[in-house]
């Protein structure tokens, strides 16, 4: 299983470094992705977790105030990159076409894409949501080939549960990612939205999901520690 902690837009440098010590105390056969601020990637000292960052520049390096590209992540040792996120969705107005950008750029540096789709709680109440990922798939990894896309990690985050402490039902998200694997039938699909150290008890039994993407249980080790050991059970 991997587990992909987002950090989101939290934790001091100093308050990082702490907060590695505990991460570095997890032993866990499952691969533990961190992916930290911009900033605190500078910070990243762990041998048990592999780094990831949260976003990347869609374009080349050069005169984009404020961005960084895949290649200068590649040099901090980021070997995964969380794309697509609904809150940059939202907040930044990313759209489908410029996260293909960013995969592209990602994938050329041999730095794997996390993409990140669901939808909306409007989405699912008018029955939408499949073509809604059917479509954010379908452009986000327009003129990538065969073996890069099945690198690619698929987060299924569906945006109504996201930081809400509501789950979709296991049968909700046993769909979801079965529609996705139709689509993509040999790359990992993650869930991500108020996954914690109790719903897992229901969540794990769901066969079908190849990990979990966390945002407010990756800032609490010693809960994500019960989350890992239950995982394991
Ligand atoms: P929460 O786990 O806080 O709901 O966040 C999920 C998420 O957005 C991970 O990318």
């Amino acid at each position: 299983m991997i587990i992909a902690l987002n950090n989101k837009c939290n934790l001091t440098k100093q308050d990082f470094l702490k907060y590695q010590e505990e991460l570095g105390k997890i032993s866990t056969n499952n691969k533990l992705i961190l992916c930290p601020t911009f900033l605190n990637i500078g910070h990243y000292n762990l041998e048990n977790v592999e780094l990831g960052a949260q976003n990347v520049s869609s374009k080349e390096p050069g005169a984009t105030t404020g961005e960084v590209a895949a290649i200068q992540l590649k040099e901090e040792q980021v070997k995964y990159c969380i794309v697509g996120h609904s809150e940059r969705r939202n907040y930044q107005h990313e759209t489908n076409e410029e996260i293909n950008q960013k995969i592209i750029k990602l994938l050329d540096q041999n730095i794997i894409p996390i993409l990140c789709v669901g939808e909306t709680k409007e989405e699912r109440e008018k029955h939408l949501e499949k073509g809604i990922i059917e479509k954010e798939l379908e452009i986000a990894l327009q003129q990538v080939n065969q073996e890069q896309k099945e690198k690619i990690i698929i987060a299924y985050e569906p945006i109504w549960s996201i930081g809400t402490g509501i789950i979709p039902t296991n049968e909700e998200i046993k769909e979801m990612i079965k529609n996705i694997k139709e689509i993509l039938p040999n790359n990992k699909v993650l869930y991500g939205g108020s996954a914690n150290e109790e719903n897992i008890v229901l969540l794990r039994e769901i066969k079908e999901i190849d990990g979990y993407l966390l945002g407010g249980l990756s800032l609490k080790p010693e809960k994500l520690k019960i989350f890992i050991e239950k995982l394991e059970k």
